[in-house]
């Protein structure tokens, strides 16, 4: 427990780093890296490059200690970061490193502003702040661990088979090398690539969504080849050009808190645009076979049919199902969009809806479906790359 003395300082700091963000988590990431540059088996490139994994870890920690007396508080933004943190393989001995070198960040950009009781206080909270990711993350390694066929950290898949699903998306069917047969998982999860590039220094690690309803023996992922001078687009454009059935690479366990709820059958409603669609497709593959009475509706956003990926499978679905509703629209033609007045039409608003897009497409679906009335608990919704504003923090 911190003191009241302690606890006063960090309140009256936060506004005093958040001023100095950028330049702290500069220094910081900097300095990491070059003192472990381990880590740049972890951590994405790309984002790096950006600066975007910078301001979201660290303006966590911030917004993490003006919660720091309630820490139950951000339960669910601690767990939806730990989900991630799991599926990368964090483990308990690198948050030292990490509160270590921000400490360090805060004190060269601060300078004599930044006493020892502040710095002292500081590494206080940041222990707290650790201590409660640590014991989530625990207990997510162990739950992974007793699960049927389950395993944490990383293991060797290879691909079985590798499939076309547009002019951009193919789908690579992947099996564990071991034989044995992978565990259920919870439609909407996501699993961790990690893989060496030839040519290039360190590992690369990815998520993606699983692209079917859970199987007793592959997982499928579905992924959207990026442009070739896209430096996040690395791993999609080696996986689209160059990995084929038999090669390998390894895999974390099914992680994320983007799920459906299985239990229920009111009715649900699934909102994709472009490559969001492939969490949709394990969602909406699990209620045509477990729940197939749900009333559903299926809308897509794609920028035209060449780019339209999983059409005949969810019209295949939808055919078996006894309520449910497919539209797919094209950008490049006209009235090409997702609208309020469609959604109207579609969207049960007693029910659920589930989102997954870019995040322009993500906002402004958010925004319609909240004027037509839906409460936050009813709309989910993922955002694809590092969780830039975290709004429960
Ligand atoms: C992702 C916060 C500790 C490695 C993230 C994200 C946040 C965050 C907000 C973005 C989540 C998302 O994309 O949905 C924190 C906080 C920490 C902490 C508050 C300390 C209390 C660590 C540690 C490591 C780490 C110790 C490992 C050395 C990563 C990596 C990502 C990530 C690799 C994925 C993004 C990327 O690759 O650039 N973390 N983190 N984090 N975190 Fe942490």
């Amino acid at each position: 427990m911190l003191s009241q003395e302690t606890r006063a300082i960090i309140k009256s700091t936060v506004p005093v780093l958040e001023e100095h963000g950028t330049a702290i988590t500069t220094v910081f990431y900097k300095n990491m890296l070059e003192a472990h540059p381990e880590l740049l088996n972890i951590f994405n490139h790309a984002n790096q490059k950006k600066g975007r994994q910078q301001a979201a870890l660290a303006n966590t920690v911030y917004a993490a200690a003006v919660h720091i007396d309630n820490l139950e508080a951000i339960l669910p933004a601690v767990v939806q970061i730990a989900n991630k943190h799991v599926s990368l393989g964090i483990k308990p001995e690198h948050y030292p490193i990490v509160g270590e070198y921000l400490l360090k960040g805060i004190k060269e950009v601060l300078g004599d502003a930044a006493t020892d009781e502040i710095i002292n206080a500081w590494a206080e909270a940041y222990g707290v702040i650790a201590d409660a990711f640590i014991g989530v993350e625990k207990e997510m390694y162990a739950k992974m661990e007793s699960q049927e066929n389950g395993w944490s950290f990383f293991k060797d898949f290879s691909i079985v088979r590798k499939e076309k699903e547009s002019e951009s998306i193919t789908s690579f069917y992947l099996k564990p090398a071991d034989g044995k047969d992978v565990p259920a998982y919870q439609p909407g999860q996501y699993i961790s690539l990690r893989m060496s590039i030839p040519g290039e220094q360190y590992l690369f690690n990815r998520q993606y969504s699983l692209s079917q309803a859970a199987q007793a023996d592959e997982f499928r992922i579905s992924v959207k080849r990026d442009a070739d001078n896209d430096p996040n687009g690395r791993v999609s454009v080696y996986l689209h050009d160059e990995m084929n059935v038999g090669d390998r690479f390894e895999v974390s366990a099914p992680a994320g808190e983007f799920v459906l709820d299985t239990e229920k059958t009111t009715p649900v409603a699934f909102v994709s645009g472009g490559v969001g669609i492939t969490p949709m497709m394990s969602m909406f593959e699990t209620v045509a076979t477990l729940t197939p009475e749900r009333p559903t509706a299926f809308l897509h956003a794609a920028r035209n049919e060449s780019m339209h990926a999983f059409d005949k499978d969810i019209q295949k679905y939808v055919a078996t199902m006894t309520d449910a509703r497919y539209k797919t629209f094209y950008s490049d033609q006209p009235q090409g969009y997702i609208t309020r007045t469609v959604l109207e039409e579609y969207v049960d608003i007693t029910g659920d809806v589930y989102v997954c897009g870019p995040v322009p497409f993500m906002e402004a679906m958010i925004q319609e479906l909240q004027a037509l009335g839906m409460k936050e608990e009813q709309i989910h919704f993922e955002f694809f790359g590092p969780a830039i504003a975290l709004q429960t923090v």
